[in-house]
C-alpha cells in the first residue's frame, strides 16, 4: 500500500479533479484504490455524487480516534460512482480546532490508515491550506503529489508549500515528493511551456510529470454530474490525459 497526499496551498489547481480521475484511471488498470476526502469543503465527496450532508464521514472517525474510542475508517467507507471513498462533511471544519489540543494530534489519520493494507493506493485530497487536517494527511503519506496550474507565478506557492513540507518531514521521515502535475494546461500559451521549464530548472526534471492535463471543460462537467471522466466521456481530452497520467504514475512504482 502506498499513501499519497494530493496537496497545494493554492485553491482551484485541480487537486480534487486529479484525485478522482487518477484514482479512476488506476482502477481501470486493475489497481485497488481508496480515496479519502479530508477537505471540509467536501468537493471530492460531492464530485462523486454525494451531495447531501452525511453523518458518517471522516469527521466522526477522526473524533472517535482522537478521544480514544473504538473506531476504524471502514466504518464510514462508501462506494460512490464506483470508487471507494471515505467521505467528508462540512462539520470537518471543526476538527481543526478540536484536534489542536489532543495528544498525538498529528498522527490520528496515520493510525487509522495503517490497517487498510488491501489497497494498492490510497489518495488523500487535501484542503488548500496548512492546518491540522493537511498535517495529518502528510504525516500519513509515503508521497505528496502537487497539481499545479500552469499560470503566472505558481512557483511562489510551491516554494511556500515546500517550506512547510520540510517541517512535516520532522514528523514523517519517509515522505517524499512524488512530483508536480501541470493542470489546466493550454498548449497555445507560451507561459505554460515557460512554467514547465522553470519547474524543471528549480527542481529536477524527473519531479515534473511529462503528462500534463489540458484545459478541458468535460472535466468540470463530469464533476458536476458526479462522475469520473472515463464514465462521463471516455473520448475527451481529459480522459486521454488522466489515462496517460495513470500510466506515468504507475511507472514510478516499478
Ligand atoms: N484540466 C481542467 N480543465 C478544465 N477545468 C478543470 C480542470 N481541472 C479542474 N478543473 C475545474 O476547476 C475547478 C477547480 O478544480 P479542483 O476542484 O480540482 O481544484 P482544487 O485544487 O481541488 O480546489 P480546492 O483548493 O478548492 O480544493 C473545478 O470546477 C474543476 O472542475
Ligand atoms: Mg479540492
Amino acid at each position: 500500500m502506498k499513501v499519497i497526499s494530493i496537496a497545494n496551498f493554492k485553491g482551484g489547481v485541480g487537486k480534487t479533479t486529479t484525485a478522482i480521475n487518477l484514482a479512476a484511471g488506476l482502477k481501470k488498470k486493475g489497481k485497488k484504490v481508496l480515496l479519502i476526502d479530508v477537505d471540509p469543503q467536501a468537493n471530492l465527496t460531492q464530485s462523486l455524487g454525494i451531495i447531501e450532508e452525511i453523518e458518517d464521514s471522516i469527521y466522526k472517525v477522526l473524533r472517535k480516534e482522537a478521544f480514544g474510542e473504538n473506531t476504524k475508517l471502514t466504518d464510514v467507507l462508501i462506494t460512490a460512482s464506483g470508487l471507494d471513498l471515505i467521505p467528508s462533511s462540512l462539520d470537518l471544519a471543526g476538527a481543526e480546532l478540536e484536534l489542536a489540543s489532543v495528544y498525538g494530534r498529528e498522527q490520528i489519520l496515520s493510525q487509522l490508515i495503517k490497517p487498510l493494507k488491501e489497497y494498492d493506493f490510497v489518495f488523500i485530497d487535501c484542503p488548500p491550506s496548512m492546518g491540522m487536517l493537511t498535517i495529518n494527511a502528510l504525516v500519513s503519506s509515503d508521497y505528496v503529489l502537487i497539481p499545479l496550474q500552469a499560470e503566472f507565478l505558481p512557483l511562489k506557492g510551491v516554494r511556500s508549500f515546500l517550506k512547510h513540507f520540510e517541517l512535516v518531514k520532522k514528523l514523517n521521515k519517509k515522505i517524499k515528493l512524488l512530483g508536480f502535475v501541470l493542470t489546466k494546461y493550454d498548449t497555445r500559451k507560451k507561459m505554460n511551456q515557460q512554467i514547465k521549464e522553470d519547474l524543471e530548472k528549480e527542481f529536477s526534471e524527473d519531479l515534473v510529470f511529462t503528462t500534463h492535463i489540458r484545459s478541458n471543460i468535460a472535466l468540470a462537467n463530469a464533476q458536476e454530474k458526479g462522475e469520473d471522466i472515463f464514465s462521463y466521456d471516455k473520448n475527451s481530452n481529459g480522459a486521454k490525459d488522466y489515462k496517460e497520467l495513470a500510466r506515468e504514475f504507475l511507472s514510478k512504482f516499478k
